[in-house]
């Protein structure tokens, strides 16, 4: 056969065997890890038949060289196919937990045992001898090589031991972070500031490891607050547990616990314990709990007090705190006097309601209301948004109405003397006017307009409530139905039931 056509048909072997394996590569999950790899190989098969076929200056030393890197790449290529095979289909079928570094550590010994081997047989290079006889090289080598050798075997160990696993959050030392890598030189932990924090393995075997989401995911949080001398610490606990309970973040079991934890200069200091399963969010489910205290210690007036030393300030200033509270009043004042339905009321009546009204704020998400609970109180808007929920009987809940500023609710238990009709919720802060019954009782037998006006808006709350519940009713009935099998129902309405 002529030379051109032998050339020819070796370069359309090659082609064909290029595009097998991107082929291939692709589609054979075994191959996919090497396909960079088989790629390198074929491209130096190229260079390696060219060699051969074509003839120019340094022809053999291109060659030698081409071969030995392509020998180093099958065998690197050969042993990720045994990897992934031996991973894959018989240690993970069958549980076996090998850490995945024996395997790295054995790749790259191997690796460098045929390195150094095609160093000796193709390019006559006496590697072993150099290596013996330069003791200087061998004592830098040794030194820079030591701690490698350290976190490697680090590494191994804590391969072994397996103290925490990627997607964990641990501390080691004062960093912490959720580990994303872990491989033979170092960790790499995500911290909350969205760093990556890299730590050799050398330095994680000396340290302290707390794992956070190990044995279980279940956290406790300690947070301390100071309230003030003046409320018994049996009311304050009250108040603080009943808040955070069911703040975001913290779990309903084990329940929250307050304990006085010292009696500080100028505050009774309570520890507050809850426990949390999200520990990544632990400063959003602390800043949560912070707020909700803050919200409910304000609503029971009790104080978070301000160090000792600015108790002199505050009783200079006496006189401002009085004419702070008459402007309290008078906010109150402006607030109730422009609710529409107060609009026949006389300033003087306004005056009454005030007498007995408050300011209360609170954060978002918490419930002012509770449907099925007893109630005294008118609560009037003055800023923020409500949501009025109404839960039927099999426990879903159906938005019934949204109140802004200017809108009153409570209404319908204050005068009915029923449960409360609804659940209202907070969905932004919100800050309400709370009017006491003997307020609106006061001014009630004094203007029949208001008794019209709210009876108005009652009946047109409680006919839509009807309207709600009759639905909800009818969606359990269904949802009921659905839970009988359908073969049930055919011989219940036949009458054919045994
Ligand atoms: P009360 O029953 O005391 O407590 C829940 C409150 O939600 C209720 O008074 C009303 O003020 C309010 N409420 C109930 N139903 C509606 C509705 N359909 N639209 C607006 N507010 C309502």
């Amino acid at each position: 056969m002529p030379p051109i056509v032998l050339q020819l048909l070796q370069g359309a072997g090659l082609t064909v065997f290029i595009l097998a394996v991107l082929y291939f590569s692709k589609k054979l999950g075994v191959l996919k890890r090497v396909r960079g790899a088989l790629v390198i190989a074929t491209v130096l098969l190229a260079i390696l038949l060219v060699s051969r076929l074509v003839h120019f200056p340094g022809q053999e030393r291109v060659f030698t060289f081409d071969l030995g890197i392509l020998v180093l790449i099958g065998v690197y290529i050969v042993l990720q196919v045994l990897d992934e095979l031996i991973w894959e289909h018989v240690l993970k079928p069958k549980h076996i937990s090998v850490p995945r570094l024996l395997f790295d550590v054995f790749n790259f010994v191997v690796l460098v045992g045929v390195g150094l081997a095609l160093l000796k047989t193709l390019f006559d290079v006496n590697l072993t001898g150099f290596l013996v006889t330069s003791t200087v090289l061998s004592a830098i080598l040794g030194l820079s090589l030591q701690d490698l050798l350290t976190s490697l075997m680090a590494g191994i160990a804590l391969q072994i031991e397996s103290p925490f696993q990627v997607r964990d959050w641990i501390r080691v030392g004062d960093k912490e972070g959720e580990v994303t890598q872990m491989n033979w030189r170092s960790i790499t932990l995500r911290s909350r500031d969205n760093n990556n924090v890299i730590i050799p393995n050398s330095i994680i075997a000396k340290q302290d490891i707390s794992n956070f989401s190990r044995p279980q995911k279940l956290q406790l949080v300690h947070v301390t607050v100071g309230v003030s001398y003046a409320t018994p610490p049996g009311l304050v606990k009250g108040v603080i547990s009943r808040a955070i309970a069911d703040a975001d973040g913290v779990a309903p079991t084990p329940a929250v616990q307050v304990f006085v934890k010292r009696f500080a200069e100028s505050a009774v200091e309570y520890d507050l314990r809850f426990w949390i399963e999200d520990f990544e969010r632990l400063n959003a489910i602390s800043d949560s709990v912070q707020t909700r205290v803050w919200y409910a210690l304000d609503r029971a007036g009790m104080a978070i007090p301000f160090p000792q030393r600015d108790v002199h300030m505050r009783t200079i200033s006496e006189e401002r705190e009085e004419r702070e509270k008459a402007r309290g009043r008078e906010d109150v004042f402006r607030v109730l006097r422009q609710v529409t339905t107060f609009q026949s009321l006389s300033d003087s009546q306004i005056q009454i309601l005030t007498g007995t009204a408050r300011f209360e704020r609170y954060a978002t998400g918490e419930i002012l209301v509770r449907q099925g609970e007893e109630g005294r109180s008118l609560f009037v808007i003055r800023s923020g948004t409500v949501s009025v929920e109404r839960a039927g009987e099999a426990g879903s809940s159906q938005r019934m109405a949204t109140l802004r500023a200017g809108d009153f609710f409570g209404e319908m238990s204050l005068l009915t003397g029923e449960p409360r009709s609804a659940t209202v919720v907070s969905m932004s802060e919100v800050e309400v006017v709370v009017v006491d019954k003997s307020g609106v009782a006061a001014v009630l037998s004094q203007d029949q307009k208001l008794v019209k006006s709210l009876s108005d808006t009652l009946e047109r709350r409680s006919r839509q409530l009807a309207r709600t519940a009759l639905e909800q009713q009818r969606l359990a009935d269904v949802a009921a139905a659905e839970q009988v099998p359908l073969f049930l129902r055919i011989q219940r309405f036949f009458g054919i039931e045994n």
